[in-house]
């Protein structure tokens, strides 16, 4: 996305001085690239997208027309879905947290909900006592070890049993069955050697419970890592695998299972892989002043807008540098650009290697996961989106600059 100070600029007349922008291009690029890289492998993969990654409903539209699920793990994302056109029958109910009705009422609309835990089960059996004449069917989220530190509290554990007695409990059932399997597994390292494993894993498991008829599907979850750009990479320790290097790990386990292509539909959950490069957040610099031997600039937005879930890197930055006015007040590098908020940990950038100064804008890049959803009211209310088409220099507003009026409507005052 081309973008200069002039726009930034304009932008900010008609919209505030901070701002992310979302490119609803790259998204669709993205949602194309990473399927069709495990399709090349394997034609029956569909994709869900991970609404709680950035639900801009914009971008869960764009989901839908381009044929993917929703895939939820709210009854507020499930809401959404719903309201913004998405048949039931095209969601993925997964979570921890499903009540009674929520989960009963997406069963019998159609939609797809893998169970976490034997209370959910319980719910399931529940329903199917209830209406002995309706035919149920779930997935079952399955916890397997493939050799991470971290023991995941998701899921039925496999090796101890649980996976069995849930199978066992709605197999008794005579209007349930199970359709498929689902894990998802967070690892840090993000490896294609992680994605192998778990397939293999999944596959062995479906073999193992699915011997009379074959699964509708195989969800081997989300958990990849996106595009970024060479700054940001650089700042991993591990390598960063590319879509068509997960596709490799996962996809071609499918085809030598299922030659023929009528094999199971084989499900991917991306979130970060396919929006963490949709957004920008732009923020101008309107303060800055010299601390002993630190130098700082005080931008129009904090640590919670860029770097909402943690993180000790450093986002990919660019300065606008305001052209227009030379005699501006500037700071010479290093400078740390900092944020609104009165915590000393408000740091968006640290070190900034150039010039800066009042006016510029401080655009991060790689802004499209947890930013949007993950930001408290801290201690201002929320920027707008924009959707912006550098072609025809067009802008759309997508959400407009929160009030404080909306952060306090829901106390009673
Ligand atoms: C069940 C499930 N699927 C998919 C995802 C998406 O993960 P990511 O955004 O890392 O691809 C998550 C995120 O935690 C998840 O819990």
């Amino acid at each position: 996305m081309a973008i200069s100070w002039q726009t930034l600029h304009k932008l900010e007349k008609e919209y505030g001085d901070s701002f992310f922008i979302v490119d609803i291009g790259q998204f669709q690029t993205n949602y194309k690239e990473f399927l069709q890289a495990f399709r090349a492998f394997y034609p029956h993969t569909n994709l869900g997208y991970s609404y709680k990654t950035n639900y801009i409903p914009k971008l869960c539209q764009t989901v839908h027309s381009m044929g993917g699920y929703a895939e939820v793990v709210s009854q507020m994302e499930y809401d959404l879905a719903i309201r913004i056109g998405v048949p039931p029958t095209r969601i993925i109910f997964n979570g921890p947290l499903k009540q009674q009705e929520d989960l009963e009422n997406a069963i019998l609309a159609g939609s797809t909900v893998n169970l976490d835990c034997l209370e959910e089960v319980e719910m399931v059996e529940a329903l199917a006592n209830r209406l002995p004449e309706h035919k149920i069917a779930v997935g079952l989220r399955c916890n397997f070890d493939i050799g991470t530190s971290r023991i995941s509290r998701f899921g039925f554990d496999v090796a101890a049993g649980e996976l069995d007695k849930a199978f066992q409990r709605l197999t008794a059932l005579n209007n349930c069955a199970v359709e498929g399997l689902h894990c998802h597994i967070s690892t840090a390292e993000r490896s294609t050697e992680s994605y192998a494993r778990r397939t293999q894993k999944i596959i062995e498991l479906t073999d193992y419970y699915f011997k009379e008829r074959q699964p509708r599907f195989i969800d081997i979850g989300g958990g990849f890592y996106g595009k970024m750009t060479e700054d940001l990479k650089s700042q991993f320790n591990g390598y960063i695998p590319n879509y068509q290097e997960y596709a490799a790990a996962v996809a071609p386990q499918l085809k030598a299972k299922y030659p023929d292509n009528s094999g199971p539909e084989l499900i991917i959950e991306p979130g970060v892989a396919v929006v963490s490069d949709v957004l920008k957040f732009a923020a101008k610099v309107v303060g800055l002043k010299t601390v002993r031997s630190r130098q700082i600039a005080l931008v129009v937005g904090s640590i919670h807008n860029v770097k909402p879930t943690g993180t000790d890197k450093n986002l990919s930055m660019r300065v606008y540098r305001n052209d227009e006015n030379n005699g501006q007040r500037k700071l010479a590098a290093p400078v740390d650009i900092v944020g609104y908020t009165c915590m000393e940990h408000d740091c968006l950038y640290k070190d900034y290697p150039g010039e800066i100064g009042i006016g510029d804008y401080a655009v991060f890049e790689n802004m499209g996961a947890y930013t949007v959803v993950f930001k408290p009211p801290f201690i201002r209310p929320n920027p707008p989106i924009i959707s912006y088409d550098p072609l025809l220099n067009e802008d759309t507003l997508i959400r407009r600059r929160e009030t404080s009026q909306d952060v306090f409507s829901t106390y009673i005052l």
